[in-house]
């Protein structure tokens, strides 16, 4: 029996992963994407978007569309659908792989603040400086709406939700992003701090580079946990050799 692969993905590593298991004797694939994003780069294979209506509602679409394993490869801060993914699977008794692309690792020279929320990494930045770069994301940033004496360069892929400070000059941009165009954006916007979510990848490391060349503090603000007792995958490949591994 072929099996029927759900890949909930918004990532990359989803896309790859799509891409690697499209071939003619591979499984059917269905990726799930949120919705967030306008004009999303479409894997191969099926695709599905919007929410799924909860844990019930992805137990109902998994028994539905008789899904044999679901692979949660969204973002490392997608924390609601990857708890979602545990509890609907253990619902319907169906295996969960979690990818997880590694997350960023200091290096010397580096000028790291860790917190563990957006809330946090607002707390800190009034000590560390006064112009902003702000790459968290379009969500949250109500969090430094409060921060007046700051200036913000708010990057995200979309426009951002309101509230934003009251200093915020908004860039939209997607990634992959390279370090000529960080160095300069640090340069031309005289950046003192950066704030960064421990996103991991190559896409969007540069500008880690770029901070650590300028001498500038980086507040990174840690993942959330992987749902106890799901196995992570780090890359595309370890997934497909779980996959196989199920195939047995
Ligand atoms: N958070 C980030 O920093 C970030 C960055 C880049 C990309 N993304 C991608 O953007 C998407 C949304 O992220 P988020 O942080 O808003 O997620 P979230 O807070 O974990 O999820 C909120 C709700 O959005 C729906 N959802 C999320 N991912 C989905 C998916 N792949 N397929 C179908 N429904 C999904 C679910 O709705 P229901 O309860 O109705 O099922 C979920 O309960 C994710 O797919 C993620 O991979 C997130």
């Amino acid at each position: 029996m072929t099996l029927h692969v759900l890949v909930l993905g918004g990532t990359t590593e989803a896309r790859r992963l799509a891409e690697t298991l499209s071939t003619a004797d591979g499984p059917r694939v269905t990726s799930s994407l949120a919705g967030r994003v306008t004009h999303p780069r479409l894997p191969p294979g099926e695709v599905r978007v919007g929410g799924f209506g909860g844990v019930d509602g992805m137990a109902e679409w998994i028994r539905a569309h008789r899904v044999s394993a679901v692979i949660d490869a969204t973002h490392p801060f997608a924390r609601t659908i990857s708890f979602h993914a545990a509890s609907a699977a253990r619902a319907t008794h169906v295996p969960l792989l979690a990818l997880r692309r590694p997350g960023w690792v200091p290096m010397a020279g580096d000028r790291w603040h860790p917190a563990d929320s957006l809330e946090e990494a607002a707390r800190l930045l009034p000590e560390l400086g006064r112009r902003v770069f702000l790459t968290t994301g379009r969500m949250g940033l109500a969090a430094f709406a409060g921060l007046d004496a700051l200036w913000f360069l708010a990057r995200s892929v979309d426009a951002p939700e309101p509230p934003l400070p009251a200093h915020t000059e908004v860039l939209l941009d997607r990634g992959p992003f390279s370090l000529e165009g960080e160095r300069a954006l640090i340069h031309r916007h005289r950046v003192d701090v950066l704030v960064t979510k421990d996103s991991g990848g190559e896409a969007t490391a540069p500008k880690l580079t770029a901070a650590r060349e300028a001498g500038i503090p980086v507040v990174v603000v840690r993942r959330p946990p992987v749902p106890d007792g799901v196995p992570v995958a780090a890359t595309p490949e370890e997934a497909v050799a779980w996959l196989s591994a199920l195939e047995g």
